[in-house]
């Protein structure tokens, strides 16, 4: 196992202490902020955050077999435990020093849609090349970015962190911490649109990425993006190189003859200095994108693009994320995106479902979430998708209310206030041949419809 922190580790990179009397050496093999996931030999940081404090778990901690622990309250006077003035701030130091003393090649990326997708494809595409640290989950944010550093071991050859954002100003400084020798920007849409105000924040926002690359990195954005002139300014502030995206033959990368069907998309991809064909088992041309993506991110950290493209092939994607699986006793397929939804998500889980249909085509759709004032118009333009996409509607929640009163009858199969309601709507809904594909927000728990499917036995189905 990998030592990652030693006791003068963690005085040189938080400025902490620990009590006077304790000298024995420290042998922190991991990172923890949860004692319900913590390893020994991990070093648990007690967070504090709005509804939990994780200080009250430091006992634990230390039982579980934690190799330090970093607090700002007091909790004793274990020699394992180092002082600090602020937990968070202890580890955005312990993100920077575990950077700075890292040798491999760093790529960050982002965007409104896809950014784990990518990242996940860049994992598997990096792993096939040399050893690859990388977040673990969706880790995007201003502890999940620090998070994921301050577990990168010195010796690996690549990193690759995900950074998010929903208001202003926030990826500026995760990208400062990350220092990406390669950036790529996923996609600029409209999620949290509430929050941002316009896309043209939010493409502004996505362009910060670029300010952190050093000159001569690579920042790799989609050719037909939001606010391509952001992203042109800030990598020539940077002085770094831009590679445009896309299937057209003006892209720096460009992939052609893209085919997706429903196990998965290939295309011919075209990069300076290689060209080759790839496939993911991912269906949906979003996925074909973001493969383009990771194969490009990945030649311009340098690696053997033989073995990335193999690794690529190794992808599947995630629960929630467009994880296809069979269920009712295999008569019904069910295409879990039920993660997240944002308006191009949305869009493209439709277009999925129909594409990997033969049956009958199932929409179950929850509100997305923090669009604010933008709501209705995000929730109403979906109609030309479903309508194309899909044979029966079922909605919950008061902004796809307004969306469900716009469809023809002929498509509404249901409308409930919550995803618990629609549930059983949706189950007695189904009948063998169908696929079902289930999508919300987070906070529209769409989970509980796919719980639902899931976990029927005692189906027998009809023809
Ligand atoms: N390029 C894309 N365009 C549209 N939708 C996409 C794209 N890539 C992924 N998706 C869909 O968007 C949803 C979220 O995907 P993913 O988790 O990769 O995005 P994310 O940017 O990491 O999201 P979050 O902001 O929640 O971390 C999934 O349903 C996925 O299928
Ligand atoms: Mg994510």
């Amino acid at each position: 196992m990998t030592l990652l922190w030693n006791r003068a580790d963690l005085l040189a990179a938080t400025s902490g202490h620990f009590p006077s009397a304790s000298h024995a050496d420290i042998a922190g093999t991991g990172v923890s902020i949860d004692t319900r996931t913590l390893q020994p030999g991990d070093v648990f940081i007690a967070l504090k955050g709005e509804n939990s404090n994780g200080h009250a778990h430091v006992a634990a901690a230390l039982d579980a077999g934690a190799a330090a622990v970093v607090a700002h309250e007091p909790c004793g006077d274990d020699p394992r435990i180092l002082h600090v003035d602020d937990t968070l701030v202890a580890m955005q130091d312990m993100a920077r020093f575990a950077r700075m003393r890292f040798a491999g090649r760093m790529v960050a990326v982002t965007g409104s849609v896809g950014k784990t997708s990518v990242k996940d494809m860049l994992r598997h595409a990096l792993q096939a090349c040399g050893p690859t640290h990388y977040a673990v989950a969706s880790y995007n944010n201003h502890w999940g970015v620090p998070l994921t550093l301050a577990r990168l071991p010195a010796t690996a050859a690549y990193c690759v962190c995900e950074i998010g954002m929903n208001h202003p100003g926030e990826i500026a400084p995760l990208a400062a911490m990350v220092q990406p020798d390669v950036a790529v920007v996923t996609t600029v849409a409209s999620s949290h649109l509430g929050l941002m105000g316009s896309i043209d924040a939010i493409a502004r926002e996505k362009a910060e990425i670029l300010l952190a690359l050093p000159r001569g990195g690579t920042g790799i954005v989609p050719h037909d993006v939001t606010g391509a002139a952001y992203f042109r300014a800030n990598a020539a502030t940077a002085g770094a190189t831009l590679w445009w995206a896309g299937t057209t033959a003006d892209c720096t990368v460009q992939a052609t003859d893209v085919k997706s069907d429903a196990h998965g998309s290939g295309f011919d991809l075209r990069l300076p200095g290689w060209q080759g064909h790839a496939r993911v088992n991912a269906p949906g041309r979003h996925m074909a994108g973001n493969a383009m993506l990771a194969l490009a991110a990945a030649h311009a950290l340098g690696a053997d693009m033989g073995h990335a493209v193999a690794g690529l092939a190794t992808f599947h994607p995630g629960a929630g994320r467009g994880a296809m699986a069979r269920v009712m006793h295999d008569k019904v397929t069910l295409l879990d995106e039920s993660y997240n939804a944002s308006p191009a998500s949305v869009q493209a889980a439709l277009d999925l479902l129909g594409l990997v249909a033969t049956g009958r085509r199932i929409a179950v759709l929850g509100d997305m979430l923090e669009l604010g004032a933008f709501a209705r118009h995000e929730h109403v333009s979906l109609l030309p998708a479903v309508r194309a996409n899909a044979d029966i509607v079922f909605c919950c929640g008061p902004n796809m209310k307004t969306l469900f009163d716009t469809l023809p009858s002929s498509l509404q199969g249901g409308w409930t206030p919550d995803s618990r309601q629609l549930a059983p709507l949706v189950h007695a809904a189904l009948r063998a041949g169908d696929t079902v594909m289930v999508k919300g927000s987070l906070g529209s728990r769409m989970r509980h419809v796919v719980a639902a499917i899931a976990a029927d036995d005692a189906w027998v189905g009809q023809a």
